[in-house]
């Protein structure tokens, strides 16, 4: 593996198989009476979580926990960043408690890639601005590829808001390199024109492609990223993009939804999807823990593990 894991662009295909085979062994450890292995003792984990964060920010601690890393976790409302600190600063003094990977998600595109130009220590983006969100996509190919058998050659939709969704990005460099069809949806302010160079149909419903899917990933409406004018009305929105009862039946028997979390109940699903039996939402939470135990294993230079069911 690289030092880095900024981007799902920078990862070949057979680096994205090699995660998803070693967090198939941590999904064993995950399922043990006793959930660790002392693969990362004596090595530091940093999770600096600079935005809001519940999935990624506990999976990723949970994580490095059951790899028996030491951990410093620090949010922005608790940390120095407040007093007007700046990220190199803030950087440079958890540099010098001698890091050997950090784990970082800030409001700024390209935070995490700043960091990794600096340091010696790795650097896994936990998402960063509208940019990326490397381990969601990973953790949805996990799940993805759990429930349909494989990736190459299905079809998914990501439903929503495409423009200012990391996890969308991710995952459309994701499944494109693993071979599915990849379909966006969104009203025409969430859907940038440069989509149809990422190698994906860009239709601005939903309802033409529901029945044609083997997942759907539907996306939260970003409010905290929204200019105004962006989204005139929740409940227009929830009539043509929102999945709904009525339109989980017009999907195939054996295809799944899928959800990054938060979700925004009413608006781009209802409580009956979310709790349907096609719903991978919890099973999505549940794999991240072994996605980011396999990315951590990996980055700090441990090999594949494909067939191998024993401590690493
Ligand atoms: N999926 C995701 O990034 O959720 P959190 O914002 O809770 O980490």
């Amino acid at each position: 593996m690289n030092k880095d894991l900024l981007s799902i662009k920078d990862l070949s295909t057979t680096q994205v198989h090699d995660i998803l085979n070693t967090a198939e062994h941590f999904l064993d450890v995950n399922q043990r009476k006793i959930k660790k292995v002392p693969t990362l003792r004596g090595r530091t984990v940093v999770l600096a979580f600079f935005e809001n964060s519940t999935r990624t920010k506990h999976s990723f601690e949970l994580a490095a926990k059951r790899l028996s890393a030491d951990i410093i976790s620090f949010s922005s409302s608790t940390s120095s960043t407040n007093k007007g600190e700046t990220l190199l600063d803030t950087a440079r003094n958890l540099d010098a408690m001698f890091p050997d990977l950090m784990v970082i998600r800030h409001n700024q595109s390209g935070a995490p890639h700043l960091l990794a130009k600096h340091f010696s220590w790795s650097v896994l983006n936990a998402g960063d601005g509208i940019n990326e969100h490397p381990s969601q996509a990973l953790l949805d190919m996990l799940t993805l590829r759990q429930r349909l058998g494989c990736i190459e050659g299905k079809t998914v939709a990501i439903v929503g808001d495409i423009y200012h969704s990391r996890v969308a990005r991710s995952n459309i460099f994701a499944l494109t390199k693993l071979g599915a069809r990849v379909v966006v949806a969104g009203p025409g302010t969430m859907c940038s024109p440069l989509l149809e160079k990422m190698g994906v149909e860009v239709r601005h419903g939903i309802d033409d492609v529901i029945d044609q899917v083997d997942a759907v990933m539907m996306l939260r409406i970003q409010r905290e990223r929204l200019a105004p004018g962006m989204l005139p009305s929740v409940i227009e929105y929830a009539e043509h993009f929102g999945l709904n009862q009525k339109r989980l039946e017009r999907m195939k028997d054996t295809a799944i939804v899928l959800h990054p979390g938060p979700i925004n109940r009413g608006v781009e699903l209802t409580s009956e999807v979310a709790a349907s039996s096609k719903s991978a939402i919890l099973s999505q939470v549940s794999n991240g823990i072994a996605i980011r135990m396999a990315i951590m294993y990996l980055i700090m230079g441990g090999q594949p593990l494909e067939q191998l069911r024993g401590n690493p």
